[in-house]
This record gives structure tokens, sequence and C-alpha cells, in this order.
């Protein structure tokens, strides 16, 4: 019997670290909200593009684009009233609530084997160089890479797309705003690579290009900066 034990292999019954696993919690948040998903899946592209351009292994860029595309997973526990503010002001109250997400984001990633890249990703992508940034302050170096490389295509795309409280602005405007960024809330050398990325390749996201549609919903992304 103890024979029979031994050479039994049983699989795990919730299979993890899985890529669907992780899409799946991406569509979760997506399902309630059509701009973050949109602005999900334009993060990992441009966060995609950016880790290739630092040159990092194959395995590495995978795990940064899904680092952008779960970087708002955290938003899933955000109470309606301030995922649906609409307004560039917020109450004390509702800005601490948004500035949990990320630490929200790291503990739901938690259930599941990802790998480090993505939980850094989401976990710190609000930090800033000068350690202006949230949930921990942290500054320069200690912010892991794939934060910084996801914090760099959040702000593109941010500012990029129409907001409720604000209109996109044209590729070159978004270049000047990411260099005013450069070296206090964005690393300089990131952004310069990534600022020659989106000119020489320009901006195309095919499976979600910026547009009209995206002006029509809301969801508290007026807070994810
Ligand atoms: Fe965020």
């Amino acid at each position: 019997m103890a024979e029979v034990a031994q050479t039994l292999v049983y699989p795990p019954i919730f299979p993890i670290n899985d890529t669907r696993t992780l899409m799946l919690m991406a569509s979760a948040l997506g399902l309630r909200d059509k701009y973050t998903h949109a602005h999900a899946h334009r993060v990992a592209h441009y966060s995609k593009r950016l880790a290739v351009r630092v040159g990092l292994p194959m395995h590495e860029v995978m795990q940064i684009a899904m680092g952008g595309m779960l970087h708002d997973l955290g938003k899933l526990a955000l109470s309606d009233r301030v995922f649906s503010n609409q307004r560039a002001e917020c109450s004390e109250e509702m800005l601490q609530e948004v500035r949990n997400h990320p630490l929200i984001g790291a503990a739901l990633l938690k259930k599941v084997a990802c790998g480090r890249p993505i939980t850094d990703a989401v976990l710190y992508h609000h930090e800033r160089i000068n350690g202006q940034g949230y949930p921990f302050g942290i500054k320069g170096n200690a912010i892991p890479l794939s934060a910084k490389i996801v914090s760099i295509a959040d702000c593109f795309d941010a500012i990029t797309t129409d907001r409720p409280y604000q209109k996109r602005k044209s590729r070159q405007e978004a270049f000047s705003v990411l260099l005013k960024m450069a070296g206090t809330s964005l690393a300089a050398d990131l952004v310069a690579l990534f600022v020659d990325e989106i000119r020489c390749n320009g901006m195309a996201c095919h499976d979600h290009p910026p547009t009209a549609a995206d002006t029509t919903v809301h969801a508290g992304n007026n807070l994810s900066h």
C-alpha cells in the first residue's frame, strides 16, 4: 500500500502560476470599468516595449508586461463611491482608499505563485524616484526596475488618453511631461529610452488603442496619479 502511495502523483487541485489565472484577475478588474480594462492592456504594451529596449531577457520582459496588465488590480477593492468618482479632487478618506490599491493588489497576487517582477510592479508602481510616492515612500534604486518601467507606461497612457477631468495630450506634449518628471518622479534613464522608443516606433497598440470610447467611462481613474 505504501508502495502504491509513493508512485501516485496527485496534480494540484487548483493549478497556480498560470498566465490564464493572472489574465482572469485582469479581466475581473476590467469588468468593473471599461477604461481600466483598455488602460491595463496599453500599459502592458508600453511596459513590454520599454523592457525590451532595456535589453532584459524575454522571460523578464513578459513578467513586466504582466505587471503592467495587473498594476491596478487592487482597484477591485475600491468602493463604488471612489470607483465612480469623476472629480479631480477628492476627500482625504477617499485618497487613502486609493492609496491602498497597490497593497491590495500585491496581497491578491500572493495567492498565486507569480514572479517577483509582477508583484513588484503592482506594489511599487506609485513610488517615485524622489520618495514622494506611495505606499512606502521609497526612493531611487530602492524601487524595483519592473515598477519603474510600469510607472512610465502608466503615466504615458494616462497623459495620452481622455479622462473625465483632463483632455488627452499629444504625443509631443506627453514627452514634455515625462521629461519634466524624469529624475524626480520617474527614472530619467528609462524615460529617455521610452521617449526614444515611442519616437521611433509610434504609439501603436493595436488591441486597445486610445479611442473616444475611453472618454465615456470613469472609475476612479482620476485618482490613479
Ligand atoms: Fe495604480
